[in-house]
């Protein structure tokens, strides 16, 4: 099955995509994730995203849909994958569509991880105590949860549209979360 995650920043995409795609053997791909290791890396990329990424906004979308499609279309993306963190956008959204489909490749699911902005602003705070993010601090973590209202939240209706959306209760221990999607995954 090809899923996607979404839910606003702290919902638990990246903690659950990665314990599912192991557990049921999917390729995981966390645009966070490769963002954080360019700029770690001090690639070109990094250096385009990392002011965008400090700031809590949405790195432009053609250097994400580049990324994506280049998985795409080497064959990474097929059989069983779970993307975390893309879509982000209509535009990504409407790209995701077109390329899958010029690939021959199915989208099967994509899956609301629902939680409220007070449990988010808990997790993530508790999180820069642990991990130090750059954009896990009060004011950053507001303003990307405006950002998911305003840019991504839409992509929500769109997936409707296509009567591809399922929506889990992330509110709950990660074990009770984690069965729940098991349920939507397989
Ligand atoms: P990204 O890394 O995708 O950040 P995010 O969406 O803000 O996601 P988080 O990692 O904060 O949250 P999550 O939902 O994965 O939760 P997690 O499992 O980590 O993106 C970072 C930045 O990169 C963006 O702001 C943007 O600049 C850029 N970017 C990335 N993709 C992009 C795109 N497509 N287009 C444009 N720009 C893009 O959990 C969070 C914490 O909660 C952890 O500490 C975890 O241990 C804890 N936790 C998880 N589940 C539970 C639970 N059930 N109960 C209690 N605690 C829990």
């Amino acid at each position: 099955m090809n899923l996607v995650f979404l839910g606003p920043p702290g919902s638990g995409k990246g903690t659950q995509a990665k314990k599912l795609a192991e557990k049921l053997g999917y390729v995981h791909l966390s645009t966070g994730d490769v963002l954080r290791q360019a700029v770690a890396d001090g690639t070109e990329l990094g250096k385009k995203a990392d002011g965008y990424m400090k700031a809590g906004e949405l790195v432009p979308d053609d250097l994400i849909i580049g990324l994506i499609e280049e998985q795409v279309s080497a064959g990474k993306l097929k059989n069983g994958f779970i993307l975390d963190g893309f879509p982000r956008t209509i535009p990504q959204a409407e790209s995701l569509r077109d390329m899958l489909k010029k690939y021959q490749v199915s989208l099967d699911k994509a899956v609301l991880l629902d939680v409220g902005e007070d449990e988010i602003m808990k997790r993530l705070l508790n999180r820069a105590k642990i991990e130090g993010r750059p954009d896990d601090t009060e004011d950053v973590i507001k303003n990307r949860i405006e950002v998911y209202k305003q840019q991504t939240a839409p992509i929500v209706e769109f997936y409707k549209g296509e009567s591809i959306l399922q929506t889990v209760r992330g509110e709950d221990t990660p074990e009770n979360v984690f069965n729940a999607l098991l349920q939507v995954a397989q």
